[in-house]
């Protein structure tokens, strides 16, 4: 697409591993694998990409495809339902062809364990007793399989153990997000103040993601004022419009907290008093809290507000922003 059409922050990801920030020993990994790849014309390794949501997964994945100028297939763990589905997906993959399969951990065990078994005999057994045909063993391509999840203890150890890479993904500091702020303002021709870009970073709890959501509310409050460059006033409308806090916390975080600031300690009963799952709960509302330090969890996993989380909550309350 060319850079003057635009317009969506999804147009302008980076396309190159030179392009990618933070992150520095996962670039360093995938660097050196592409470079062993290329000398010795193979497929890229096997590899399982792990880390928190929003990181950076997806974007390495179609990285590595790109610099590979191999084909990328993606499909999502939890599409995969039954074997004629998933042998489709095995057969259907070509020779360097790379296959991604985002939230791995929800592939069912059963296919979990085809999958490995597949992976070490490059061939598939179909028929067999449950479907009444004889056994018969059919050769897979020597296709890349990229696996990725947030949630690595959910993906069988043989499974995991046959990724040749492992790419651990880290939450990124405020100056790396106001570097990826400024690659795709830049990239999407949005000017914006340093100062804006900064105090985005410092509300987007770690994460790519949810600084590129929070710029383009910047960049909506910013166009429905007739304006063209993003400042510290869009930020703040935008803040106010999305219930965003000086921290980057939600309404789900925070009431989390008025919930812990009542005496309530126990993750069920805060599940239930938000009307959340309790693995939601631990998975994508609690890690943040806890690095942080708002929130300790104690040896019997009782949650408890720190004096720090005390402290947000109450600036909160009389700011509101
Ligand atoms: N290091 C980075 N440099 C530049 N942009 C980044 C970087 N990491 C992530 N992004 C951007 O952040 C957004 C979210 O990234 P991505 O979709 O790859 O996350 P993910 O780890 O796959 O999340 P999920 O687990 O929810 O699937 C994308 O727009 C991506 O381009
Ligand atoms: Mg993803």
């Amino acid at each position: 697409m060319s850079e003057k059409f635009k317009t969506e922050l999804n147009e302008a990801c980076p396309t190159a591993l030179s392009q990618m920030i933070g992150e520095k020993s996962v670039v360093e990994q995938v660097r050196v694998a592409l470079d062993a790849a290329h000398q010795d014309v193979k497929k890229f390794d096997h590899s399982l990409l792990v880390g928190p949501s929003g990181c950076g997964k997806t974007q390495t994945a179609k990285i590595i495809a790109a610099e590979m100028g191999a084909d990328l297939h993606e499909l999502l763990g939890q599409s995969i339902t039954c074997p004629a589905d998933f042998n489709a997906v095995l057969l259907a993959a070509k020779d360097r062809e790379i296959l991604f399969v985002d939230e791995c951990h929800e592939l069912d065990r059963e296919f979990q364990t085809a999958l490995f078994l597949a992976l070490d005999q490059r061939k598939l057994l179909l028929g067999g007793s449950r479907s009444g045909r004889a056994i018969q063993s059919v050769p897979l391509s020597d296709f890349t399989l990229l696996l990725a999840t947030t949630d690595e203890f959910g993906v069988l150890s043989p499974l995991a153990q046959r990724m040749r890479l492992i790419l651990r993904f880290q939450f990124y500091s405020v100056e790396e997000l106001a570097k990826i702020l400024l690659q795709r303002s830049r990239a999407l021709g949005w000017p914006v103040d340093a100062e804006a870009l900064h105090l985005i970073g410092e509300r987007s709890r770690g994460t790519p993601r949810l600084a590129l959501r929070l710029l383009q509310s910047c960049r909506r409050c910013c166009r429905a004022e007739g304006e063209s460059t993003i400042t510290m006033e869009h930020l703040r409308r935008a803040c106010e419009l999305e219930q965003i806090d000086s921290l980057g916390l939600g309404p789900t975080e925070q009431g989390y907290l008025e919930v812990l600031a009542e005496g309530t300690n126990r993750l069920n009963v805060i599940a239930s008093m938000l009307g959340l799952p309790a693995r939601t709960l631990s998975q994508v509302v609690e890690p943040f809290l806890l690095r942080t330090g708002l929130v300790v969890k104690d040896d019997q996993g009782r949650r408890e507000l720190t004096s720090k989380g005390r402290e947000h909550l109450s600036n909160h309350r009389t700011n509101c922003v």
